[in-house]
């Protein structure tokens, strides 16, 4: 078969097995080359297949030789249709993981039920005994309350009037304004719901409940800030009341987890392109911008890059350095003064006629194909794909 992207908004209906397996070469080989790292054993990645969550487990199998159980919520091949690139993602890397005698299993399935979760503790029980850690790295638009059975969707919505604002087509090169009418109704608690910290709770509640979880116990979970620009859709809307949820939930966690000296923690990452974020109006604009910014100050990372540095400049330190909320912080060089300033200047010339050269919108898309495992140049696309079909214990 020979695949190529169907693209409708931002999101793509196709994925290509070869590039997806390239871009988890391509984080697996970073990874390699920085050298070992000391970080826990047995991991549990939430959120395992894409973006930040798809770099921790790489990063734990590949810098620690870390035993992985990765959950995710993906499509798998079917009769002409692609799988979705979450699927072949953890093809590769159960592949590429297993050839270096690496234990890796994964779950596909709604990580918000009750089902995944008691699948989860059974397979930590017959092979790895206790797990050292839980990366929480869900994105999900939707979530089924395991309780009720209510069904509840996010929104990304400003709180109180309309946000009015420049937004790209990043596909055609359109910049126009967008308007965004402010959450009404049960808009803002839904999003906590469905993106705030409830689940991740429910989790480590599970998991500690069947004594899972090994003395010295980390668990963190992403959260995001990003500059003043994007504050009416992003931190001060409806989705940054479910991060400020997210982030008071890790100290309820520490709390819970005292009898074993374990500790949950909040990550602020920088902003990068994966299948969420370019969902999230205005975002995509800010991005290209802060891309080519970044780029020009030699600063710019991808996911693989942050979480190597939350890895090795972060998290297992003796003292792990946190803001004054007791964050960790990796989006320090998307924040500092001189981008941020850089990045607000072009914001107010910004226009369709010059974003091709004043933004990295180039990069912005070849990053979006990237998620999909199209424009690499590694990958003959020409070429008829082999079909991966079975994945051992991924159906
Ligand atoms: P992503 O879309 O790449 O990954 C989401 C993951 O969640 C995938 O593995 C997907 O399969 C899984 N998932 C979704 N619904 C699920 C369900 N019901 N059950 C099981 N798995 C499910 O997203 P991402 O951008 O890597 O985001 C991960 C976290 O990082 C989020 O909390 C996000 O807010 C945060 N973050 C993102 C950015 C950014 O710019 N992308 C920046 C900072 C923080
Ligand atoms: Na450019």
């Amino acid at each position: 078969m020979i695949i190529e992207p169907r693209t409708r908004g931002f999101i793509c209906t196709t994925a290509h097995p070869d590039g997806c397996e390239q871009g988890v070469l391509n984080q697996i080989e970073y990874i390699k080359s920085k050298g070992k790292i000391e970080s826990p054993k047995r991991v549990l990645v939430i959120g395992a297949s894409t973006g930040f969550g798809l770099a921790s487990r790489i990063t734990s199998a590949f810098g620690s030789e870390a035993s992985t159980i990765g959950v995710f919520f993906e499509k798998a091949p079917s009769e002409g249709r692609t799988a979705s690139s979450g699927w072949y993602n953890t093809a590769a890397f159960e592949k590429l993981a297993h050839k270096e005698g690496l234990y890796a299993k994964s779950i596909n399935g709604d990580a918000f039920s009750k089902e995944v979760k008691e699948q989860t503790i059974d397979l930590i029980k017959k092979d790895l005994g206790q797990i050292d850690m839980v990366v929480y790295s869900l994105a999900s638009p939707v979530r089924t309350h395991p309780e009720t059975g209510v069904r509840y969707k996010s929104s990304l919505k400003p709180i109180g009037s309309t946000y009015t604002n420049k937004t790209v087509d990043f596909h055609t090169g359109e910049v126009k304004e967008v308007s965004i009418a402010p959450a009404e109704g049960d808009d803002i608690e839904n999003t906590v719901t469905v993106m705030g910290g409830e689940d991740w709770e429910m989790w480590i509640d599970a998991l500690k409940k069947e004594n899972l979880l090994s003395k010295d116990f980390k668990t963190v979970a992403y959260s995001y800030i990003g500059p003043k620009l994007t504050e009416p859709v992003y931190r001060n809307g409806t989705i940054g009341r479910a991060k400020d949820h997210l982030e008071a939930t890790a100290f309820k966690i520490t709390d819970k987890l005292k009898d074993i000296e374990g500790k949950a923690y909040i990550s602020v990452n920088k902003a990068l392109v994966t299948q969420s974020s370019s969902a999230i109006p205005v975002i995509p604009l800010y991005m290209s911008l802060l891309y080519q910014v970044m780029k020009d100050n030699n600063v710019h990372e991808g996911c693989i890059e942050q979480i190597h540095r939350l890895y090795t400049e972060r998290l297992f330190l003796d003292e792990v350095p946190t803001d004054e909320e007791g964050r960790i912080r990796i989006d320090d060089l998307e924040m500092r003064d001189d981008i941020q300033e850089k990045v607000a200047e072009l914001w107010e010339k910004v226009d369709t006629e010059n974003v091709m050269s004043l933004s990295d919108l180039e990069g912005y898309r070849n990053e979006f194909f990237h998620l999909f495992g199209f424009n690499f140049e590694e990958v003959d696309y020409s070429k008829e794909t082999e079909e991966v079909v079975k994945i051992a214990g991924l159906q």
